[in-house]
């Protein structure tokens, strides 16, 4: 059997292996990379302002993402339930990206202004308060920490040194623009703006 050659020669093995990947490779991932639909940002899509973009370090830091997906699938029980489907254009300065994969909670790639500041904050503060059966859990520190205002213009600069089209002047204002916030503030302002582009069209 022809197969047995392979399977008892580990070195021929190892070749067919690794043509067998970059057949694949060269099939499905090159190609996106010359894709438009998945390079470009969609029309109206911003970089995170420095309020914004420390909000998103501190949803990461706080594992925000374990819980929660950002990454709504076109199928009908899902856009019915939370807003028109994701679509690659709206993530090409999220870096890392945050889809994420398990839902203990809901999908939030379009929870900005579905809920107030003052129920954001509230629900953070301690989500039984406002959803007596949430198993979420509760971030009153977020209530008590100032936001880094030191290191945000290096993070903004490394995202533009990645291809985010911040400006100097962005980055120079970075700083001086959130000293002395709340975290709190700063994560209110990330949830708001997470899908709005496509929403505020429809
Ligand atoms: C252990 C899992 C878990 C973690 C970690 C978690 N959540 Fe949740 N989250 C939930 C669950 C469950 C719900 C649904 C019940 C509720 O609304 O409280 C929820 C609901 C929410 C909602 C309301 C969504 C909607 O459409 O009603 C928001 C906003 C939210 N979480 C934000 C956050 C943020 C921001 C963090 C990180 C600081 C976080 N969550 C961390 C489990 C989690």
């Amino acid at each position: 059997m022809k197969h047995e050659i392979i399977e008892k020669n580990i070195g021929l093995m190892i070749i067919l292996i690794v043509l067998t990947i970059s057949g694949g490779f060269l099939a499905e991932v090159v190609p996106l990379f010359f894709q438009k639909s998945v390079n470009e940002p969609i029309e109206g899509l911003e970089p995170l302002n420095a309020l914004e973009l420390e909000g998103r370090d501190i949803y990461i830091r706080e594992g925000c993402h374990v819980c929660h997906t950002q990454q709504i699938r076109p199928f009908r029980s899902e856009t019915e339930r939370y807003g028109h489907y994701s679509v690659a254009g709206e993530f090409v300065y999220d870096r890392p990206f945050l889809w994420g994969s398990k839902r203990t909670g809901p999908d939030l790639a379009r929870v900005g202004g579905r809920y107030s500041d003052a129920w954001q904050r509230q629900h953070l503060f301690n989500p039984r308060s406002v959803v007596p059966e949430s198993n979420m859990p509760a971030f009153p520190w977020l209530f008590e920490n100032r936001v880094d205002h030191e290191s945000i213009d290096k993070r903004m600069k490394t995202l533009q040194t990645l291809g985010v089209p911040y400006t100097d002047d962005q980055i120079a204002g970075a700083s001086e623009q959130i000293k002395g916030k709340f975290e709190i503030e700063a994560l209110v302002a990330y949830l708001q703006q997470l899908g709005t582009v496509i929403s505020e069209k429809r």
